[in-house]
């Protein structure tokens, strides 16, 4: 019986045009390029202009993604778009991407898991993929998470940006070889018992109003590696990929330290491991495309090559995908 596998067909991103550094925050809080480098990474990050929405950016991403595959809209028969920061309340972000693009058939639809969220809807379009139910997805993370800063708390906003990365995925028949291109395994996890130690003080349904990202950085930080490193265990026993065997690891960009805390952990060499978080800051649910087209661009990830995505933000949620690219 044949079956299917989700193929990587092209990844596209955006970013905002304006850059927000180091330097530019220290006029606006009491902070400095060297805290914020030392404790993160973060050089600079990217703001949304007035108007410019998170379907917007999401728009940008998918239509490069769409290019490097090769393929036109009509081509796509599903978004999954990964957003805490969405347009409006509803419609989805997504619809607004499917219109705009032009799609009117399939479907198209929002999810919700913050910094994992891409992990989460790249895991979902490969079930609904696998299944047969759809034939080619856009996986969508994007984020406007400006919007939702409170710009005088300086433990937050040094940490976040904007910005939306895209992924097309296409139904290939599966033989049941191990060494076929394509999502080779994915692993989703979520905690609610941490859901106050990351989290928006705001929300339609409890104040109407939108609120402004609340964090006990040090809790978060404390948790990150060890979930982190869990969840890549369980991709590395399901597929018998090792440290040794994998060609590329693209993190959640968040911060640096969690990022090499657990390489360090895992026993991942360093030059394995695609950073961008110092060009962008968290993008949330956006990071782990947006690093993942840096390396697609510059050459770095060729087809064939063992790539290991992992995230982990708010609920709390985390999870990680292996690819063979
Ligand atoms: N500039 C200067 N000083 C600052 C800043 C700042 N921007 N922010 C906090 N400080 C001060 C604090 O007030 C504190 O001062 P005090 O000692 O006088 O009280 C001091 O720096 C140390 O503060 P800590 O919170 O202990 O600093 P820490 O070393 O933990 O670093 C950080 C803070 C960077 C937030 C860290 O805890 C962290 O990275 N946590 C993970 C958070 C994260 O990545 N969240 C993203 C979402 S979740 C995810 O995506 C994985």
């Amino acid at each position: 019986m044949s079956t299917f596998r989700s193929v990587v067909r092209g990844v596209g991103a955006y970013l905002p045009a304006r850059t927000l550094t180091n330097a530019d925050l220290a006029l606006m809080v009491d902070t400095s390029d060297d805290w914020i480098v030392q404790r993160t990474g973060i050089r600079e990050r990217r703001i949304a202009a007035e108007g410019e929405v998170t379907s917007d950016l999401a728009l940008n991403a998918a239509r490069v993604a769409l290019a490097d595959a090769g393929l036109e809209p009509a081509d796509i028969d599903l978004i999954v778009l990964a957003t805490s920061t969405p347009d409006n309340t509803f419609p989805a972000t997504a619809v607004a991407v499917q219109a705009a693009l032009g799609i009117t058939r399939g479907a198209a639809f929002d999810l919700q898991a913050v910094c994992s969220g891409f992990v989460y809807a790249l895991a979902t379009a490969d079930t609904f993929l696998k299944s047969g139910s759809f034939r080619r997805a856009l996986v969508i993370g994007a984020e406007t998470f400006s919007r939702i800063l409170d710009w005088s708390d300086r433990t937050t906003c040094v940490l976040f940006g904007d910005g939306a990365g895209a992924m097309v995925l296409e139904a290939v028949e599966h033989d049941g070889d191990a060494a076929a291109r394509g999502v080779m395994t994915t692993h989703l996890r979520s905690d609610g018992r941490h859901k106050h130690k990351l989290y928006v003080d705001g929300g339609v349904s409890s104040t109407r109003s939108v609120g402004f990202l609340r964090m006990e950085g040090r809790e978060v930080f404390r948790h990150a590696v060890g979930m982190i490193t869990d969840v890549i265990e369980d991709a590395f026993a399901a597929t018998g990929v090792d440290a040794q065997t994998l060609d590329w690891f693209v993190p959640h960009q968040a911060n640096r330290r969690i990022i090499d805390a657990s390489a360090h952990k895992l026993g991942i060499a360093p030059e394995k491991v695609v950073i961008t978080v110092d060009r962008h800051g968290n993008t949330s649910a956006a990071s782990i495309p947006l690093a993942l087209a840096a390396a697609h661009v510059d050459g770095r990830i060729k087809r064939g090559d063992v790539v290991l995505l992992e995230a982990m933000g708010g609920g709390f949620t985390w999870g990680s995908a292996l690819i063979r690219w």
